[in-house]
């Protein structure tokens, strides 16, 4: 069943959103050469002790995972493409780190995630992360009423080809609200036309996930971490998205 939220459960959810842009915005101001992953969460935990906020993230367990999740942020690097476990090794330079938080105030959930480069950029690195970016603004482009949700998924999968970059097949966005994941399943390739037709009042995680390589990934022994096969770099971003008669409106921008 997919919940539809009114305006004010909208301005709600902007309001975990505002949180969650500024974690991101800190664990990335703080992220550097040397800097460890586990630092980065702790950036994000102080963000939501100073605004009385919940982790969508911390004890989670989804159906894939073998355990609850142990941290706030995820924090993928270089060939992790999501859901990395903060670990004690420090960032080294031209590291890709992708890192993904989520919040909850008044019981109404923000997710989002962006991708950088820490010290010196390798273009290749550049341009993965500006496709993805940009496959996500099409995504985002494409939530309006009246499309369907594989609309949304042929606007992302499209820049994601178009670059030449892999897309792993079973991971993408999400509907959100009062829980972190909640129907519909949004997925980073489609076809126009098909699925679920886009109502106002939905609320969706749109979050493509691209590689350098091919499609294939694989499940660290932690459970967690997915990696590319080919040890390929992978990028990710993510916005929580209201769908509105005013267009789509990104609740997680700062
Ligand atoms: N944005 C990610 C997702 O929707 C965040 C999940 S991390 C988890 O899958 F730890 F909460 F699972
Ligand atoms: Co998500």
């Amino acid at each position: 069943m997919i919940e539809l939220k009114t305006p004010r459960e909208f301005a709600a959810m902007r309001v975990a959103g505002r949180v969650v842009a500024e974690a991101l915005t800190r664990a990335r101001a703080a992220a550097a050469v040397g800097v460890t992953p586990v630092e980065l969460d702790e950036v994000a935990r102080e963000v939501l002790a100073e605004h009385n906020a919940g982790s969508s993230f911390l004890g989670y367990r989804p159906g894939f995972a073998p355990t609850p999740y142990p941290a706030v942020l995820c924090v993928s690097v270089n060939d992790a493409i999501v859901h990395g476990i903060p670990d004690n090794t420090p960032l080294r330079d031209g590291d890709l780190v992708s890192i993904d938080f989520g919040a909850h105030i008044n019981g109404w959930h923000g997710d989002s995630a962006q991708s950088f480069i820490v010290g010196t950029a390798d273009p290749a690195d550049v341009d993965l992360i500006a496709a993805t970016e940009r496959a996500l603004a099409a995504g985002i482009e494409a939530a309006v009423i009246g499309n369907r949700l594989g609309d949304i998924g042929h606007a992302i999968g499209t820049v994601a080809r178009a670059g030449g970059y892999g897309v792993p097949p079973d991971f993408g966005g999400h509907g959100i609200g009062r829980a972190m994941h909640e129907s519909p399943s949004v997925m980073n390739e489609g076809t126009p036309g098909r699925g679920l037709r886009l109502r106002a009042g939905m609320a969706i995680a749109i979050e493509p996930m691209l590689h350098i390589g091919g499609d294939d990934y694989r499940t660290d022994p932690d459970g967690w971490t997915l990696r590319t096969v080919d040890g390929t770099r992978a990028a990710h971003a993510e916005h929580t998205i209201a769908i509105t008669e005013d267009g789509p409106q990104i609740l997680t921008a700062p």
